[in-house]
């Protein structure tokens, strides 16, 4: 630890408060966002398309303006010293903007140039981010020639360029396959091992899953869920059932360990129980104190339906009668 980190103390990497956004054609994209995101964190920004997850990506990085609201980069903050805060911020955008027709290792001593690196320091630090990037070998041929696996890779090593504290990635593998997906994540969990903070947007449940310490979930330009990835998970992990009773239930309900028992009315029991447990446990219970199920059926788990709305595709929208 440097006595520099050491005297930020507990300075979040990203303080969001109350965020605004209403563009000029009158979409009101964010409707009060606030978020905080420690250093060192993972954070996964989770939504679905028109969730307003790049507006707030736009805005942290000073490409958009904010109609209202506070943001504020390891302390910084963007309205009133954005040069300052962006020197901190490494940005991968979601579609690849670099020129194909230059090479890998000019890309990057390039954008180091444009961001104030002398050239005899950018070399040798483009060597370094192109390893890690495992495009070394591919160092000085035409960009246009790489994968698309690689290409992502490549914007990941550019934004490394200026060393930036916090690294922000718009949906980083929107439509790319598994494997490639896979190969990024690594890079990932690599950069933010070595201690930048890094925040990504995503759309995939899984991908957050496999990444992220914490993550806020958006939607319609709020968010509606904020927590660890942990909590989250076992959240998702509980299952619900509501089960008919013939006749009457007894005064006490069984206590089923591990499970959440309640009568919602005379003939219905709602009970919470883990996806791991077995039902039979229930049964027997309910059985040895004389509760009659006559029939069952799966109570929707709030959550789960809001990950099916979130992860269906945009146009898959009031098919609910359906399901
Ligand atoms: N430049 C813009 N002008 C007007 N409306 C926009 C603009 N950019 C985004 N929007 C709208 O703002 C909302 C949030 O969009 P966006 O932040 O891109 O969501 P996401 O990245 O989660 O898909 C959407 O309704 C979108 O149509
Ligand atoms: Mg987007």
């Amino acid at each position: 630890m440097t006595s520099l980190s050491a005297a930020a103390g507990n300075v979040p990497a990203l303080s969001i408060v109350d965020l605004k956004k209403r563009y000029d054609n009158g979409v009101e994209a964010l409707k009060g966002v606030s978020l905080d995101v420690e250093p060192g964190d993972f954070f996964a920004l989770l939504g679905p398309n028109g969730a307003g997850k790049s507006t707030t990506i736009g805005i942290i990085s000073s490409l958009v303006n904010l109609t209202s609201g506070s943001v504020k980069v390891f302390g910084v903050d963007i309205a009133t010293h954005r040069d300052a805060a962006m020197r901190l911020i490494g940005l991968v955008p979601q579609e690849i903007n670099f020129n194909l027709f230059e090479k890998p290792y000019d890309i990057l001593v390039n954008y180091a140039g444009f961001y104030g690196t002398p050239r005899d320091e950018a070399g040798p630090r483009a060597e370094e981010e192109l390893k890690r990037a495992q495009l070394w070998d591919k160092a000085f041929m035409m960009s246009r020639t790489l994968s698309g696996g690689m290409k992502r890779r490549l914007m990941i090593a550019r934004a490394m360029m200026t060393r930036p504290r916090l690294l922000i990635l718009d949906e980083p593998t929107a439509g790319v396959d598994i494997e490639i997906r896979r190969g990024m994540w690594k890079t990932l969990k690599e950069i933010n091992t070595a201690g930048t903070t890094i925040i990504l947007t995503t759309h995939y449940l899984e991908e957050a899953e496999s990444l992220c310490r914490n993550l806020a979930i958006i939607n319609h330009g709020r968010i509606v869920q904020q927590g660890p990835m942990r909590a989250l998970l076992a959240q998702l992990d509980v299952e619900g059932f509501l089960f008919d009773i013939d006749g009457e239930l007894p005064a006490e309900l069984p206590v089923i360990e591990g499970t959440t028992l309640i009568a919602t009315d005379p003939h219905t029991l709602d009970l919470d129980m883990p996806r791991a447990m077995d039902l039979n446990r229930v049964f027997e219970a309910l059985a040895a104190a004389g509760i009659r199920v006559r029939s069952m059926r799966t109570k929707s788990n709030r959550l789960e339906e809001l990950f099916v709305r979130m992860i269906a595709a945009p146009a898959a929208t009031s098919t609910e009668a359906s399901a």
